[in-house]
């Protein structure tokens, strides 16, 4: 019985922490501060889903939508890739299609970043 608690613990601390964001001139102003975990899920006022936004390797920021190009359901971090709980399209976590049934990349947004804040410029149309 220790061992399953230990792997449900396990996997909570795994999770991806979610985030609200302010709006600032029409974009999503995230805190440098709440990304130290190096990703988060933002909420999207706009939608019911959240914004997958993490930090690279090289120090740079990518934010894509969690909706799944197959039929809309949310894509979830699982080790290295966003993956869809429904029929298991795959995607790297900059929204490139990796495994169908999807067709098409997930949608990803602009972002720049101050001393601050990363920003989400989540109005902008699909980068690709
Ligand atoms: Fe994501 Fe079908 S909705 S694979």
């Amino acid at each position: 019985m220790g061992g399953a608690l230990s792997l449900l613990a396990a996997g909570c601390a795994a999770r991806t922490r979610y985030a609200s964001a302010t709006v600032v001139d029409g974009r999503l102003a995230v805190p440098l501060a709440d990304l130290a975990s190096g990703a988060l899920l933002v909420e999207d006022p706009r939608t019911d889903l959240p914004i997958y936004l993490r930090r690279t390797a090289t120090g740079t920021y990518t934010a894509v939508s969690t909706r799944c190009m197959h039929r809309g359901c949310q894509v979830e971090p699982v080790a290295a890739k966003l993956v869809c709980p429904c029929h298991g399209s795959e995607y790297t976590f900059d929204g490139a299609l990796l495994q169908g049934p999807a067709q098409r990349p997930l949608t990803r947004y602009r972002v720049t970043s101050d001393e601050r804040n990363v920003y989400i410029d989540h109005s902008a149309t699909e980068l690709r």
